[in-house]
């Protein structure tokens, strides 16, 4: 007979996404909510990225969920080369149909793409979607990164107009099963998002903090918001290693 104790657990766990990071997942009780967008947001060089990019490579390898990258910041060439020192073959996952890459990033500055699945220039956000539609359809994902807004709101401008775009962004990516996290550059640690409204459109922030004190940067990430959810509220130290983001869920960092 099961035990009453492990449905319970099973229960709470199916609507968790373990991001498998580790010591991120229990700042937020295992895992992001199932179905949902969140943002990561910090500034340059503060891991954004990889802390994404290794989201979607744990779903794959640790939790036998496939994964859809829309990289509209890097071309996939790059990334496939930057994350092979973390020991990610992402050119093998793709092979077997478990990870896709959008490249929305080469034909928006011009040069050829030769990748499977490419957004088309202009910018459109209709289009965007059509290309996630199918690659939803080819490969059945469980999680997505967009990498990142940024971008699309330097294109777009308007903060009311980016908010809807990016609105229509995370619902469709709900819709489709997906739980997502989409990276937002910012130029100033109390700022939230870059554009002012990153942050109504998604369930969640994540903020990661890349801080200059005395003669050594600090790296410290937040949970900023996670509705429906509970969650650490200190800011907890992280390094980047030769496996990726590690987070040290039991120590604090105090930002002054
Ligand atoms: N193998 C590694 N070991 C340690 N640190 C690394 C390693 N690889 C990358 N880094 C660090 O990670 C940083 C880049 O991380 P990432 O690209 O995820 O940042 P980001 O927040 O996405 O930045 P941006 O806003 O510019 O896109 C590098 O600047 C470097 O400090
Ligand atoms: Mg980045």
């Amino acid at each position: 007979m099961a035990d009453k104790k492990q449905i319970k657990t099973d229960i709470i766990g199916s609507h968790r996404v373990p991001t498998g990071i580790p010591g991120f997942d229990e700042l937020c009780g295992g895992g992001i909510l199932r179905n949902r967008t969140y943002l990561v947001s910090g500034s340059a060089g503060a891991g954004k990225t990889i802390f994404g990019l290794q989201y979607l490579y744990n779903g794959i390898t640790k939790y036998g969920e496939n994964g859809i990258f829309i990289a509209t910041e890097e071309r996939p060439e790059q990334v496939r080369e930057n994350v092979k020192m973390f020991g990610w073959d992402f050119e093998a996952l793709e092979d077997e149909g478990k990870l896709a890459i959008l490249d929305a990033c080469s034909t928006k500055i011009g040069i050829p793409s030769h990748e499977k699945y490419v957004d088309v220039r202009p910018f459109d956000m209709r289009s965007m979607l059509d290309q996630i539609i199918a690659i939803q359809e080819d490969i059945d994902a469980k999680r997505a990164l967009v990498d990142g807004t940024t971008s699309i709101g330097f294109y777009l401008q308007d903060p009311a107009k980016i908010r809807v775009e990016l609105l229509k962004l995370s619902t469709t990516l709900e819709i489709l099963g997906l739980t997502s996290l989409m990276t937002c550059e910012i130029t100033d640690d109390s700022m939230v998002g870059r554009f002012g409204v990153e942050t109504f459109v998604t369930e969640g922030t994540i903020m990661m903090y890349y801080k200059r004190t005395d003669s050594v940067r600090v790296r410290s990430i937040e949970i900023f918001k996670m509705r429906g959810s509970n969650h650490s509220q200190n800011i907890h130290p992280y390094d980047i290693t030769s496996s990726g983001v590690v987070v040290h869920p039991h120590e604090e960092v105090y930002t002054g």
